[in-house]
């Protein structure tokens, strides 16, 4: 049965506008694809896929016609990492003509209204929804962090059905946005304790690659830090498709599931997960900040740095606004004085660091770990932030 649609959505799927008009066409389409019955208005977007890397030329004429055809978003909608640092490009190596091409995609964002906040932890940026509330949000480990932590209603969307979600204000109303689909399928009893935000990750790689697309709920996890979970959702979201986890007594007051499969993570996984990440020892390359670091993360690591020397080269990766923090509180001025760089707007996995010569990377984020190989035959080592940077300073 096709959804029913409300009269003022049925005025955008006639509007003069075209883009206004295709991007409800996208919507309707999907909504009868997945069986929902109506549409839901949204608080907010994020749009994914605005990496020059990532979409190519195709991608870019795309998102300029778009914006020349009238596209306009309804509701605050966040960009998603680019392929460069939009400020030091040059410095991080990336050519001229990425840039440019880069910069032509930021323009017709710019023409459509987004955010040119280019983060995938919009809600540490500004962008915070609240508990129950409807968004389409794209980047897979900001959509777990904004379903699980906060409590916020949002399928993992592609970036042109989160562009047309902004556009019309509206999505479908099916998966993630119905209450029902919102319990647990698994329960997980985590056995060592975590100790560090790379324990966390490889935890979130292992129940992945396990659970695949349905809702784990942990039991036995004494405490976790927001940047724990954030690492947690996003390794899930890598190495499986989960974009909703429960963490007793501290994502949610519910009790563990009674019907669900259980299972049980030991130390020896923990460990087997660290081997399993990594494929070699010798790096070119320290990446910290997948997902986007928290100014505390950017703090741990230029405590650890003063006065030190780095060998070989570092980035720790953030969002504009928490860079302007670091900055202010010299945490920037510490790392740079070791040798790193701390790089707003981008990550490793969306800048093009193949053409840039770098080879292998070490990096204390499963999700990281686990894209890194599918580009360029990247080879990867998996560790704790501290251990990765007692190894460079050595
Ligand atoms: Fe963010 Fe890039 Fe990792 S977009 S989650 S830092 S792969």
């Amino acid at each position: 049965m096709a959804m029913h649609l409300t009269a003022d959505e049925e005025a955008l799927l006639d509007s003069d506008n075209p883009a206004v008009r295709k991007a409800m066409e996208l919507l309707v389409r999907l909504g009868d694809i997945y069986g929902a019955d109506e549409m839901v208005e949204i608080a907010s977007a994020q749009a994914s896929g605005i990496s020059y890397k990532s979409i190519g030329d195709p991608g870019m004429e795309f998102l300029e016609g778009f914006a020349e055809e009238g596209a306009e978003v309804r509701v605050q909608t966040f960009a998603n990492p680019a392929g460069m640092d939009i400020d030091r490009w040059e410095e991080m190596g990336v050519s001229p003509e990425f840039a440019k091409k880069q910069r032509r995609i930021l323009q017709a964002l710019r023409e459509m209204g987004v955010t040119l906040s280019f983060t995938c932890t919009p809600y540490l940026a500004g962008n915070l929804p609240r508990r129950n509330q409807h968004i389409a949000w794209a980047e897979s480990s900001a959509v777990s962090f904004a379903n699980s932590v906060i409590g916020a209603r949002t399928n993992r969307e592609g970036g042109p059905s989160a562009l047309a979600a902004a556009i019309t204000g509206r999505t479908p109303k099916y998966a993630l946005h119905l209450p029902e689909n919102r319990t647990a399928t698994h329960r997980i009893h985590v056995d060592p304790s975590l100790d560090t935000q790379a324990d966390f990750a490889a935890l979130g790689s292992w129940t992945g690659s396990i659970v695949e697309d349905e809702v784990p709920y942990f039991t036995g996890v004494e405490d976790a830090t927001t940047d724990d979970l954030k690492a947690l959702g996003a390794a899930m979201a890598a190495t499986g498709a989960v974009a909703l986890y429960f963490v007793e007594d501290i994502t949610t007051d519910e009790t563990p599931p009674i019907d669900a499969e259980t299972l049980a993570f030991e130390s020896g996984d923990l460990e087997s997960e660290y081997a399993d990440l990594t494929d070699t020892e010798d790096t070119d390359l320290v990446v910290f900040g997948c997902p986007h670091s928290s100014v505390e993360e950017i703090e741990r690591i230029a405590d650890r740095l003063e006065g030190e020397s780095i060998q070989g080269d570092m980035w720790v990766c953030t969002s504009r606004s928490n860079k302007t923090w670091s900055d202010r509180q010299g945490y920037t001025d510490t790392i740079e004085a070791a040798g790193g760089t701390v790089l707003s707007d981008t990550c490793n996995v969306v800048a093009p660091i193949e053409e840039m010569g770098y080879e292998s990377t070490a990096t204390d984020s499963a999700k990281a770990a686990t894209y890194l190989p599918g580009f360029g035959n990247q080879r990867v080592k998996f560790d704790d932030k501290l251990s990765l940077l007692e190894e460079v300073t050595e």
